[in-house]
């Protein structure tokens, strides 16, 4: 079973180059599914139904979400009723919506459980009591997808480690910027601190520059934009065994359109996926 995980999608630009790059990785890599955290997709902040739906038509399956799950209104109009949106589990009880999802893959049963972490975070439940609460839900599944999305890289490297043996594939999401960790732990779980994001990339995080230096030097507040320009794609491309749903790899899948200056080495393309993206 193979599985496509793409890292945090900002705005009109992640979106949109999703729809571009997608179709081709599907045609390259042919994943049994596809999940993408989308709490930014809406105009880098929240997720609405027209950016939902955007991202399902181009091929994405399951969304989870984070600490920008309720900075748009529109997603309490859906966030109950479709079952592909998951948002933080550890959320309070009685927030809306759900914190994991199970769907069928080659006729069999992948749990999807979105977490966040609490350090420089809000204090939300604890994510390590309650994944143990939902795995124990779930006996019979063993195909595990969790998307911790948190602050520091220690966190995110402890849920990996915790769930080491008990989850498919522990991946980071938040932080924007992939980091280059992605590995197979011992018990067979897949991690990666962070997947990194789906957006503009000479912004910071995806969004505009000036404001967000701005910010930095007057301490001032100012309303953050998301940016123009080149855009990236970060996913990880994870590959399980279809019966234990032990991971056998783990792989960056990183695309750029910035082009180099002269002289300057390009940026390491972890999958050279060129080829299939001009078909
Ligand atoms: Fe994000
Ligand atoms: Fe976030």
């Amino acid at each position: 079973m193979k599985l496509l995980f793409i890292g945090d999608i900002v705005g009109v630009p992640g979106c949109q180059y999703v729809r571009e790059v997608l179709p081709g990785l599907l045609r390259a890599f042919n994943p049994d599914l596809v999940v993408a955290n989308a709490e930014n997709a809406a105009n880098g902040k929240g997720l609405t139904r027209k950016a939902a739906e955007q991202l399902f038509d181009a091929g994405v399956e399951i969304l989870t979400l984070g600490n920008h799950a309720w900075d748009h209104k529109d997603i309490f109009t859906f966030i109950d009723e479709d079952r592909r949106i998951i948002r933080p589990a550890n959320y309070p009880e009685g927030t809306p919506g759900s914190g994991y999802t199970v769907c069928t893959v080659r006729s069999r049963p992948v749990l999807i459980v979105n977490l966040m972490g609490r350090t420089f975070m809000q204090s939300l439940d604890c994510p390590f009591r309650e994944v143990d609460r939902i795995l124990a839900l779930h006996p019979h599944i063993h195909h595990i997808v969790v998307d911790m999305h948190a602050e520091t890289t220690s966190e995110k490297l402890a849920m990996g480690w915790y769930l080491d043996g008990r989850a498919s594939l522990v991946v980071g999401t938040h932080t924007h910027v992939p980091t280059a960790d992605e590995r197979v732990l011992p018990g067979g779980t897949a991690y990666i601190t962070d997947v990194g994001m789906v957006g503009p990339s000479d912004g910071i995080l995806g969004i505009d520059r000036e404001t967000v230096i701005r910010r930095f030097i007057t301490q001032l507040p100012s309303k953050f934009a998301v940016a123009n320009g080149p855009r990236q794609f970060c996913a990880v491309l994870v590959e399980l065994d279809d019966a234990t749903g032990r991971a056998r790899s783990i792989e960056r899948v990183y695309i750029a359109e910035q082009t180099p200056a002269p002289g300057v080495q390009a940026r390491r393309r972890d999958r050279d996926v060129s080829s299939s993206l001009q078909e």
